[in-house]
């Protein structure tokens, strides 16, 4: 989604917001602007396609003396990627520029009143009516927050925005509605983002506003009112990933470096939730015994990756816990009216912590009386703040768009909550028995992560199929619909995930000579049906790549080339392993076809909008 920074301080802005857009571009664009204090005026500079566009465009940022300015990268949404539709769009008279992430669901009708009294848009944005409201208002009023509030009032939709007033040099606002952003001052300069990648070069100390605060930065110091326009006061929130974490570091691509970090996120995360012996009795403080302990029902809400987290954590939880549990689209459940128990615990599992439909899950739940817990990777996020408690996973920053060591840090982290809920019911065996093998998960995954090399060798045999399939049964479906995401997502190929024994219902028709088909065989006692379903696919041609648990007595005619062995501690936590191996397979044909992995047509990191 759109990215927004902004910087006011005493040494030139445009370079330090082009750097800033930089740091945001995981998010993913097709256009991009900035926005300066400049000549006692404000310009704007916007261009299409990346950022190089716009870098050369300003010389990156070097025509500019201005120390106050805006930026954004536009992922489009109302009108086609364009230099009119890119941000910031400017008031009528130009004594407004706004850069906006969200989308404002009114605007037509606010475009029509704004039409009627004279107003002429430049753009097919939504956006642009935000700076023309912004700007009539402040011929009312006189005064740039109340003019800030009055137009926000009127809009409906999400937002983030940040706002430049030419007759206020030296200032930047920024308000907040369902859309996320961070703010800090420190030492010579405050600033704003979307997201703390762009302000870890200069602090680690942020805040988040609330929803409708507006926040005013000046060089020397950042104030914070709320609606009725009277100040607010917010301790900083401590980031705990340094610059490092948000950098390639010398890999080919973010998502190479992160499924590399795989072990180390799901070893922070289990240590963060469990104590010195590895028991996970409050999940590292993040919840109450008693309130595990009454569970009737689990919910597991989340959107892509978190929800097929949810999908696998199902598989577990109802085999171990013997209660309803369900998984749910967030962006489904939100619209249906899903019964759940009075005891029912919903888990909103989100990287981001911002995902619209999610957080739109979290409340409604909320809103129903449920008792809602987050599994989330970014401290201080909307997700996060709005659940009732919290599980962090310690995954870092993750840049890549597609979701790799974070999923995997959510799984164990709702491996942990499912021990911990054992325990807290007395069922203090399976507890142990769960927890140790989760605590296996980070060595195994260093043994996938090790065959690198391997997988993406085979993978790159793959690279001129159209079709890939994958199947699998119980735990392995739910990795299969992981590892046929991924392969969607970079390399743009079609994928399905298919429960192994429902093939023959109906895909198997489509399996034609050489058709990929990555079967996943980790679970013991269901191995014998997986297979025969494999060897349906194979008889009709398809070429058969089998993840397979290390030990898993395969037919002797499958070639060797074609199998990976995975180290698999117990059955009931093998997608940890499995997906990594799939992860792989789909980087290399990525990579195999020359794709860029990080940043995949069409796709944003963080979706914030419906
Ligand atoms: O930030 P979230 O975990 O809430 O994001 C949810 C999905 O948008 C995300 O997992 C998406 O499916 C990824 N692109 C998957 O790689």
């Amino acid at each position: 989604m759109c990215g927004i920074v902004g910087y006011t301080g005493f040494e030139a802005a445009a370079p330090r917001l082009l750097d800033g857009l930089e740091k945001l571009a995981y998010r993913g664009y097709d256009s991009a602007g900035i926005a300066l204090h400049e000549r006692g005026g404000l310009v704007t500079a916007r261009a299409v396609g990346k950022l190089g566009e716009l870098i050369g465009l300003t010389r990156g940022g070097s025509i500019y003396r201005g120390t106050c300015g805006i930026g954004h990268t536009r992922w489009a949404t109302h009108g086609a990627p364009a230099a009119r539709n890119a941000h910031p769009h400017l008031s009528q008279d130009g004594g407004v520029a706004v850069v906006h992430n969200g989308i404002i669901e009114n605007y037509r009708i606010l475009k029509a009143e704004l039409e009627a009294e004279g107003a002429v848009f430049s753009s097919e944005t939504d956006s642009e009516v935000i700076p023309f409201l912004i700007a009539k208002y402040l011929k009312q009023t006189g005064e740039p927050e109340e003019a800030i509030r009055r137009a926000t009032a009127r809009l409906v939709g999400a937002y983030a925005l940040g706002i430049l007033f030419s007759e206020y040099p030296g200032r930047i606002y920024a308000v907040r509605y369902q859309s996320p952003l961070v703010a800090a001052h420190c030492e010579g300069c405050s600033l704003i983002a979307s997201d703390v990648p762009a302000l870890l070069e200069y602090t680690r100390q942020v805040i988040y506003p609330a929803e409708g605060e507006v926040v005013c930065l000046t060089p020397d110091a950042m104030t914070v009112t709320n609606a009725d326009g009277k100040a607010v006061r917010h301790l900083p929130h401590t980031v705990e990933w340094d610059s490092a974490a948000a950098r390639k570091d010398g890999y080919s691509s973010f998502m190479e470096k992160e499924i590399r970090e795989v072990p180390r996120a799901m070893e922070q995360t289990i240590r963060s939730l469990t104590d010195g012996e590895g028991r996970c009795t409050d999940l590292g403080g993040g919840i109450d015994p008693a309130r595990l302990r009454e569970t009737e029902e689990l919910c597991f809400l989340g959107c892509g990756s978190a929800y097929h987290v949810g999908v696998a954590a199902q598989y577990c939880a109802e085999k171990l816990l013997g209660i309803p549990v369900r998984t749910e689209p967030a962006s489904e459940f939100r619209y249906r009216r899903v019964p759940l128990a009075k005891n029912c615990l919903a888990v909103a599992v989100s990287q981001s912590g911002e995902t619209a439909d999610t957080l739109a899950a979290v409340r409604e739940s909320r809103r129903r009386g449920i008792y809602v817990l987050g599994v989330v990777n970014v401290v201080g996020s909307a997700i996060a703040r709005e659940t009732d408690a919290v599980l962090y996973t310690r995954a870092g920053p993750e840049i890549a768009v597609a979701t790799t060591k974070a999923y995997c840090a959510q799984l164990c982290a709702v491996y942990l909550l499912i021990a911990a809920i054992l325990r807290a019911k007395g069922n203090e065996e399976e507890a142990r028995r769960l927890e140790r093998a989760v605590a296996a998960l980070p060595e195994c995954a260093a043994a996938v992560v090790g065959r690198a090399e391997k997988i993406m060798t085979l993978a790159s045999s793959l690279s001129g199929a159209r079709d890939a399939f994958f199947i699998g049964r119980g735990a392995d479906y739910a990795a299969c619909m992981e590892g046929s995401l991924k392969l969607k997502e970079i390399t743009y190929s079609h994928a399905e995930a298919y429960a192994a024994g429902e093939l023959k219902h109906g895909t198997i028709s489509l399996i034609e000579e050489g058709v990929p088909v990555v079967a996943v065989l980790t679970q013991p006692h269901i191995l014998a049906k997986t297979l025969s379903g494999a060897e349906e696919v194979r008889a009709r041609g398809a070429r058969v790549i089998a993840i397979a648990g290390e030990g898993v007595a395969l037919p002797e005619d499958f070639a060797d080339r074609d199998v990976i062995s995975v180290p698999v501690p117990d059955p009931d936590v093998s997608p940890a392993v499995s997906t990594v191996a799939m992860q792989l397979l789909a980087l290399g044909v990525c990579r195999a076809r020359a794709l860029d992995p990080d940043q995949p047509r069409n796709l944003a990191k963080s979706v914030t909008v419906e």
